[in-house]
């Protein structure tokens, strides 16, 4: 498991606190316990969360400010509305869709509902923490299997290394290193799981590579969960709001766990807009993967070694204690990280602006030579 000392804890927010106590671990949190501070400095460049810097796009903001006046009312009828223009989008049944504040929450409750003493909770390694922070918390033994030569999820050695699963916890692309899974493996792990296991494809990154879905397996009614979220190509972090997508009776066991509650009408409606929009997912794809490769120019240029990636983050290899480099960018306010422990000289890098990505390779440069 990831270890924070007590330390950074107190540094953190009471509502992040408590959020800790609970152990339902969110990228946030996870990269303000690790930043060692609670708010950035004014100024600084923050590529530590995975964040998307270009924020909601137009529609979602226009429709964000049309809905204030309306905030007194709890409007379920908008989710319905989202919850149908996804599954139009989608070609899914409206029942197997369920609006989430984000995609942290339905992480954890599905870790909950299919994890415990005697099924395990099954993960890359490298990998994202909240499944395995909440699945540790359940009292599930966490299984960490190493990725591949390719940065890929091993599902052989997956299957492999738990017998008894209760879930297997499937990125794609993977955070922290944006590589993908190939779609064969998907449907290997799927096909070959233990009976009553479920897999969770977590598809937060999905819309930033080229790599298709996994909402066919939903359909096609396997043991699948899939989670969307609109934290990142969508821009929307701050305002929560995300997508469980399963068969009906998988979501229910998910969501009798405490995951029933309105959904925030601005985020509802953000998301709306968002989905309608045809040119946001291309545009902000390729904004992002042209950032990216100037980036990848730049290291390859510079002599550094990193894990090219699909998504908007990517690990760099500092070749020294990844947390001295993330401790001298902060002092340089370029806020970068974290660091994963099988890796621990290599450093994850959200790609922001363009701007922010010249100060951080300024910035690295100056902290690399010192
Ligand atoms: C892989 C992955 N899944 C889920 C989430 C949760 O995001 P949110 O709760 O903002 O939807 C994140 C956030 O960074 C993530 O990286």
């Amino acid at each position: 498991m990831p270890r924070f000392s007590r330390r950074s804890f107190l540094h953190l927010s009471a509502a992040a606190s408590t959020a800790a106590a609970l152990r339902i671990m969110s990228e946030p949190l996870l990269a303000a316990a690790a930043r060692r501070r609670p708010v950035p400095a004014p100024g600084a460049v923050v590529i530590d969360a995975n964040e998307n810097p270009l924020g909601p796009c137009q529609p979602a903001r226009d429709a964000m400010a049309a809905i204030l006046p309306h905030g007194g009312r709890y409007s379920d009828n908008l989710t319905d509305e989202l919850v149908n223009t996804f599954a139009k989008l989608e070609a899914l049944n409206p029942d197997y869709i369920r609006a989430t504040v984000g995609s942290t929450p339905p992480l954890a409750l599905s870790t909950i509902a299919f994890t415990s003493p005697t099924k395990s909770y099954v993960t890359a390694d490298p990998g994202f923490e909240t499944g395995m922070m909440t699945a540790d918390h359940n009292g599930a033994r966490v299984v960490k299997v190493p990725l591949t030569k390719t940065y890929a999820h091993d599902v052989k050695a997956m299957l492999a290394a738990a017998s008894d699963a209760g879930l297997f916890y499937l990125c794609n692309p993977n955070n922290p290193t944006g590589t993908l899974t190939p779609r064969s493996d998907i449907e290997y792990l799927v096909e070959n799981k233990p009976k009553d296991s479920v897999v969770l494809i977590d598809e937060a990154y999905i819309h930033l590579s080229a790599a298709p879905s996994s909402l066919d397996l939903v359909k096609a009614g396997k043991d699948v969960i899939v989670l969307r979220t609109f934290s990142k190509v969508y821009g929307m972090a701050g305002i929560r709001c995300g997508f469980l997508i399963a068969r009906p009776d998988l979501a229910d066991k998910v969501l009798d766990r405490g995951g029933y509650n309105f959904m925030p009408v601005t985020a509802v409606v953000a998301a709306t807009a968002s989905l309608k929009d045809p040119t946001l997912v291309p545009e902000r794809r390729r904004i992002n993967a042209t950032i990216r490769q100037q980036t990848f120019d730049w290291l390859s240029h510079n002599g550094y070694s990193f894990i090219p990636s699909e998504s908007n983050c990517f690990m760099v290899d500092v070749k020294r204690p990844g947390q001295e480099i993330r401790d001298a960018m902060a002092k340089e306010n370029v806020m970068v990280g974290r660091i994963w422990p099988i890796m621990p000289t290599w450093v994850r890098i959200t790609v922001g602006t363009q701007e922010e990505m010249t100060k951080f390779q300024s910035a690295l440069q100056k902290v690399m030579k010192s």
